[in-house]
């Protein structure tokens, strides 16, 4: 595989290799200005995340969709990362406890950060968009805030509720799509993609 950053090539169809619902709507939202029509993963079953950072990952899935689907495709790995718990649960975030549930996750994030006081955090996206014969371009975006003491908000996914980004008086899950893509880690991702590609 050949890693390539910001050298855009022409695309009209592009796969987005995630079955997050969540990602799925930010990354069709973000796409919109560069035209490419944004397809699903259809049959098309992602491989297990074994690889120990979000660039293995995303890098991992992308491949995997580039192959089986032959069409450009784009995959996300990201993660919230706790300084008082040593980067924790960064690469590792969506099976965080090994619980099911979205709840469940922030329920135990705030069990264990019961009594600090240090609650920076920052949420860290991997873009990696590969193409049918192995290239990849990549692209990183991250967002520095505090872990809150309680959920706050209905939107978003994941980490969300439970997380105030720098300079905001806003949660991630108080956000409208459209105000956590100005600020969060994916959308600023996406923004040096549609850079590359010249939006
Ligand atoms: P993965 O990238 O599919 O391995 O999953 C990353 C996990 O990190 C998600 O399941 C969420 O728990 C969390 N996460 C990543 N990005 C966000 C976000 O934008 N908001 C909230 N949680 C997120």
């Amino acid at each position: 595989m050949q890693r390539e950053t910001g050298r855009g090539r022409q695309i009209r169809r592009v796969v987005v290799a995630t079955s997050n619902s969540g990602k799925v709507s930010e990354l069709q939202e973000a796409l919109a200005p560069l035209g490419w029509q944004c397809e699903g993963l259809g049959s098309v079953t992602l491989p297990e995340e074994t690889g120990s950072t979000y660039e293995e990952n995303a890098a991992l899935k992308a491949c995997a969709a580039a192959m089986a689907t032959g069409l450009p495709a784009l995959a996300d790995d990201s993660g919230i990362e706790v300084l008082a718990l040593g980067g924790q649960p960064g690469v590792y975030s969506a099976r965080f406890g090994n619980v099911g549930s979205d709840v469940e996750r922030n329920v135990l994030l705030l069990e264990k950060m019961r009594h600090k006081t240090d609650r920076r955090a920052k949420f860290v996206s991997v873009l990696v968009l590969a193409y049918p014969d192995g290239k990849l371009e990549e692209y990183r975006g991250e967002v520095t805030g505090q872990l809150l003491e309680g959920p706050r908000g209905e939107g978003g996914f994941g980490y969300d509720p439970l997380f105030l980004p720098d300079g905001s008086a806003l949660s991630m899950g108080e956000m409208t799509l459209e105000q956590k893509q100005a600020i969060s880690h994916r959308g600023r991702a996406l923004a040096a993609l549609l850079a590359a590609h010249g939006a």
